[in-house]
């Protein structure tokens, strides 16, 4: 009788009870939701988090919508896009909600990830975070670019023979390789068929892991904050952070409030600039692929023309594919290129605020750069700016070594 009055306490009653017993799904409730104590002055940037979670959840859902109605087929993609648009009830909802979703996710996870760099989110014990987080921008850069194909636009088809011929850039078994990606010597339904499998099932399975990882990387050590003190140094009798509260009612309503902001903006570009002028949908994709008609300007979509930009800028295509590559390698090693014992940027001084927003502002114009036409002026801005984004991390790691900085204090004092 005691022992079952016990379990009974410890499991909750009724059918939750019974559940409890078997699978103690209360208990996770309570670790990683209701009861994860967060530090209590999250932010403005804090909020992009959960909206990353948002678009993940709305990627997949319309995703699965589209895949009802669309067939990897070269002789028909294009067409069956086109059908989903005019004839598929609700057809071009479902597709402008995952193509805006698309520019969203990468918008979201741009401000998540600066929101890492303003506060040091990467640093000990947050390194693995930060790992998992970047093979989750990796994946997503990967699902994005194959998802791009699947229309069979021409700028789908020409984007996807100069993505590939990149892998032709390793040394000694690139050309292998091209035609191993492809499935084909060229650009064909083989093509499509295969990205078509990687874009709906194995990449959304890896990314869905990964960010399981991710959290569970998180909980383990607990979240940052923008003041970058450690909440778990002072805690009360019952073992709680002093500076920290439980997520929920806190930051689940603080979370809705954000998740509201970003649908007005969200669903505003839904309904009224879905294409956003040629950034989001571009008009060259409109055209079904033609193998023997190039788009006049050959570019990607907004989100990687920073690291175009880059490939362009390097005369030598093996050189330039290897750039591109450093400048993503690089960021995994934030964690140790930055030996500031110092997280947040409010304690830091001067020299690293202006470098971090030069940094910033570098990325930002590479991007722009991307979508330009490739004049001499272009290429040598491109250039120059390459050379800064690099130089950025060689900075850091030296200057770090011995920065000065404010006193950090103890607790989270501001609020
Ligand atoms: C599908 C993509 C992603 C999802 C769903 C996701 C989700 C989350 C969530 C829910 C949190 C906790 C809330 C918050 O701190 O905002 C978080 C924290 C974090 N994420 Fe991500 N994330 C993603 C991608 C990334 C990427 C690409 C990076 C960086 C390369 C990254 C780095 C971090 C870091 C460093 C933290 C800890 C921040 C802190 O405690 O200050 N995440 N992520």
């Amino acid at each position: 009788m005691g022992k079952i009055a016990s379990s009974s306490q410890k499991n909750g009653a009724g059918f939750m009870g019974w559940l409890n017993a078997r699978l103690p799904v209360t208990q996770f409730y309570k670790d990683h939701l209701s009861e994860y104590y967060a530090p209590k002055n999250f932010n403005f940037w804090y909020f992009f988090g959960s909206l990353a979670l948002l678009v993940l959840v709305n990627q997949i859902l319309t995703g699965i919508w589209l895949t009802m109605h669309y067939k990897p087929d070269a002789a028909q993609a294009f067409g069956m896009v086109e059908y989903i648009m005019r004839d598929v009830p609700w057809g071009w909802l479902i597709r402008y909600l995952h193509t805006t979703g698309a520019s969203a996710f990468f918008i979201v996870i741009y401000f998540h990830m600066f929101r890492g760099l303003l506060y040091g989110s990467y640093k000990k014990p947050r390194e693995l975070v930060w790992i998992f987080g970047m093979i989750i921008y990796l994946v997503l850069m990967a699902e994005a670019f194959l998802g791009y194909v699947l229309p069979w636009g021409n700028m789908s088809y020409w984007g996807a023979k100069v993505i590939t011929q990149l892998f032709g850039a390793v040394p000694w078994i690139g050309d292998s390789l091209v035609e191993w990606v492809r499935g084909d010597y060229l650009i064909s339904d083989a093509t499509l068929n295969r990205f078509f499998a990687l874009h709906v099932v194995a990449l959304p399975l890896a990314i869905v892991a990964l960010v399981v990882l991710h959290i569970a990387a998180l909980h383990t050590v607990g979240s940052n904050n923008p003041e970058g003190v450690d909440i778990k140094k002072h805690k009360d009798e019952n073992g709680k952070p002093l500076d920290g509260i439980p997520f929920h009612p806190y930051y689940t309503v603080k979370d809705i409030f954000g998740v509201g902001m970003f649908l007005l903006i969200f669903l505003f570009i839904v309904f009224v600039k879905p294409d956003m002028g040629g950034l989001f949908l571009e008009h060259d994709n409109y055209v079904p692929a033609n193998p023997a008609v190039t788009p006049e300007h050959i570019k990607p979509v907004w989100y990687f023309t920073p690291f175009y930009a880059m490939l362009r800028a390097v005369p030598d295509m093996q050189l330039g594919a290897l750039i591109m590559l450093l400048a993503i390698v690089v960021l995994f090693f934030l964690p140790w290129l930055d030996r500031s014992p110092v997280k947040s940027i409010r304690y830091r001084r001067w020299p690293f605020k202006v470098m971090l927003s030069l940094f910033a502002v570098t990325f930002v114009i590479l991007g722009w750069l991307g979508m330009q036409g490739a004049t001499e002026l272009y290429k040598l801005m491109a250039q120059v700016l390459t050379a800064f984004y690099f130089f950025y991390f060689a900075w850091l790691f030296f200057y770090s070594r011995n920065e000065k900085y404010h006193e950090v204090p103890e607790r989270i004092e501001d609020h």
